[in-house]
């Protein structure tokens, strides 16, 4: 892996070893796939204040993240079909987090169920909810979370209903993967892919089957998607969840600060500033460009957690520069997964923690609670 040194070069790799369908599934954006562009472009557009002969030898990238200690201020995103990538990819992720000393995010999309990763891994991990309509199943599946020990609930707020991504459709995306005459070349042309997935025992939500009824024949995702998932989930509804799940709570997809002001009376302890990396709401604003009125509205009632576009320590820098307390990567370690699977997702981390290291030093900050927009060329 020496010559890998940099996230597009796991995604060039990741691009290589997976099928389409399941690259353009993580790789792509919804619509025009304008905020999708966004999230980079604006983060790219951030520049830093160069400072010299600042005594950096004492850099440490050590934060707290909800109150437990992390090696750096990052998270692994929830991530749906993640075990579609590379097989057993939930339990291979998770584990590069733990020992990278970071927290990792189970989907309720996953492949892996919660079951499956908890027996799997060394330490209790977050997990995030979709809210759909079988609220019997949502309570049931909430407690298999506490049963299994996850240490935060992840609460995705900005995916009600599903914002179309046409490369799903053009690709004919099926959970479990078919067979077809046009896939057979391009499965062909990755036999390490297929040994993974497609010949591994996990191949299908991992958290529905045999749960929820449907989900043996998901023909089209996000058709299957619009007729489970919960139009009428409101705020009430998150009272609701905190009567049923005692531990700390994370509210994901928040892009404007009235809904943030919302979220601070809610009781959750966090939100994440997201735009569900440009999946969702195409033509929505880049969560670079929401994240200042967001911490300016609510201070610090509740953790402030960014996503979206980061591939790089250097835009961990800018979202911190920036308020944030802490970030979450989607992509940036699927890529790496696609790529290598677990030593992917590690190496994923490591580019990061580097860069953050390397950038801290050129801006002459040595711990992460001095990053603050002093080190901003604005
Ligand atoms: C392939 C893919 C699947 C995703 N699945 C979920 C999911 O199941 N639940 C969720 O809350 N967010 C999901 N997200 C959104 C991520 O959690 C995160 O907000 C986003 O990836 C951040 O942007 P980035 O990929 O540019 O880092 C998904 C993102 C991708 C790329």
């Amino acid at each position: 892996m020496k010559h890998i040194t940099c996230i597009e070069d796991l995604r060039q790799r990741h691009m290589r070893k997976v099928p389409k369908a399941f690259f353009d599934y993580a790789d792509r954006g919804s619509y025009a796939e304008e905020t999708l562009r966004a999230n980079r472009d604006d983060l790219a557009k951030i520049k830093f204040r160069q400072r010299i002969l600042v005594d950096v030898s004492r850099r440490d990238l050590s934060t707290t993240i909800l109150g437990e200690p992390a090696s750096l201020p990052l998270i692994l995103a929830p991530v749906g079909l993640t075990g579609m990538q590379y097989g057993d990819g939930e339990i291979h992720a998770c584990r590069a987090a733990q020992a990278a000393g970071i927290p990792y995010t189970l989907s309720t999309m996953s492949i892996c169920s919660i079951e499956d990763v908890a027996a799997n891994v060394a330490k209790p991990f977050w997990f995030q909810l979709y809210v759909m309509k079988d609220r019997g199943f949502i309570k049931a599946l909430i407690e298999r979370a506490i049963a299994a020990k996850c240490s935060a609930l992840v609460l995705t707020v900005d995916l009600q209903v599903i914002g179309q991504r046409h490369a799903d459709i053009k690709n004919g995306m099926t959970v479990p993967p078919e067979w077809s005459l046009s896939k057979l070349f391009d499965f062909a042309t990755k036999p390490a892919w297929v040994a993974g997935v497609l010949r591994g025992k996990r191949r299908t939500f991992g958290n529905l089957m045999g749960h929820l009824k449907g989900t043996d024949d998901i023909t089209s995702l996000g058709a299957w998607i619009a007729t489970q998932f919960d139009t009428t989930l409101n705020w009430k509804d998150v009272d609701w969840i905190r009567s049923i799940w005692p531990g700390k709570l994370v509210l994901k997809g928040i892009l404007d600060f009235e809904d943030a002001n919302e979220a601070a009376k809610s009781g959750a302890q966090a939100l994440v500033v997201s735009n569900h990396g440009g999946r969702q709401l195409d033509g929505a604003p880049s969560t670079i460009e929401a994240l200042p009125e967001i911490v300016d509205s609510i201070g610090d009632k509740m953790e402030i957690m960014f996503d979206g576009g980061i591939r790089s320590g250097q835009d961990v820098m800018r979202a911190l520069a920036l308020g944030a307390k802490s970030c979450m990567i989607g992509r940036a370690y699927i890529h790496g997964l696609g790529a290598f699977g677990g030593p992917g997702v590690e190496k994923a981390i490591d580019i990061i923690r580097n860069e953050l290291a390397t950038t801290m030093g050129l801006c002459g900050v040595n711990t992460i609670a001095e990053i603050d927009d002093h080190v901003l060329a604005i």
